[in-house]
């Protein structure tokens, strides 16, 4: 199963909808290849619940793209929790996103978030990436590493986690990793995971950062990725469905 998951981030009003009306319909026709992959669509806060009501009985999910890393309730003025999401019907959440790191948010946090939306049981994508300075200093795999580490104990429940290498250099710049390079992270990445959480369990890693039309032609010949996190190409139903139909292509 592949995913394909739409980051909106600071986007988005009731009427847009329409964008994920679009895609599901596309999704709906695309009998030759629907059963391979699953839409996840991650709107703002602000249009969770109206979403989520209405995708409710659709294959397309909706997902968080945060959450307050204390609590069910508390005063904690203008955050939400994983319990409050967990109640208006969301399964899926975004954590640890290099946007939200920038803001402040640490490994201690993260683990305290992935923590408390484990026991809301949602389903976490758990972000993680090197900066540019990391990357020209052949840092990246030792960043990564230190991510996983810090914030995933090997009791959690594993299943309930994907992983999303998002190498902050890439978001949103047109830069993406060269083929070989990023065929290398993902390949030792699941190594890693393999050797640290036990052989039990399959990590699923996705790919994000500049993810379009035209860099998925390569992205899929990479068969170590499940995925892409898809941030402004997601933001237009037209970009979304090019990304999923070249995938295939
Ligand atoms: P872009 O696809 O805009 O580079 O953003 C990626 C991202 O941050 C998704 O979470």
């Amino acid at each position: 199963m592949k995913y394909f998951i739409g980051n909106w981030k600071m986007f988005g009003i009731p009427a847009s909808i329409k964008i994920i009306d679009r895609i599901n319909n596309f999704l709906v026709r695309d009998k030759k290849n629907n059963k391979k992959y699953k839409i996840i669509i991650a709107p703002p806060h602000t249009l969770l619940q109206d979403f989520s009501n209405k995708f409710k009985t659709k294959k397309i999910s909706i997902c968080a793209q945060n959450c307050f890393q204390k609590g069910d309730f508390g005063a904690y003025t203008g955050f939400v929790s994983a319990f409050m999401i967990k109640k208006i019907g969301i399964n899926h959440i975004i954590i640890g996103h290099s946007e939200n790191r920038a803001s402040g948010e640490n490994d201690v946090i993260i683990k305290e978030k992935i923590f408390t939306a484990l026991k809301n049981n949602l389903n976490i994508i758990f972000c993680i990436g090197e900066n540019k300075n990391e990357k020209r200093k052949k840092l990246t795999l030792r960043v990564l590493k230190k991510q996983i580490t810090n914030v995933l104990k090997k009791n959690y429940n594993l299943k309930k986690i994907i992983i999303a290498y998002e190498p902050v250099w890439s978001i949103g710049t047109g830069k993406v990793p060269k083929l070989r390079e990023l065929q290398k992270t993902a390949f030792l990445l699941k190594k890693f995971l393999k050797s640290r959480f036990g052989g039990k369990y399959n990590f699923k890693l996705l790919y994000g950062g500049s993810v379009d039309n035209k860099s998925i032609r390569n992205f899929k010949l990479i068969k170590e990725l499940d995925g892409f996190l898809i941030g402004g190409a997601s933001k237009s139903s037209k970009k979304f469905i090019d990304i999923i139909r070249n995938f295939y292509k």
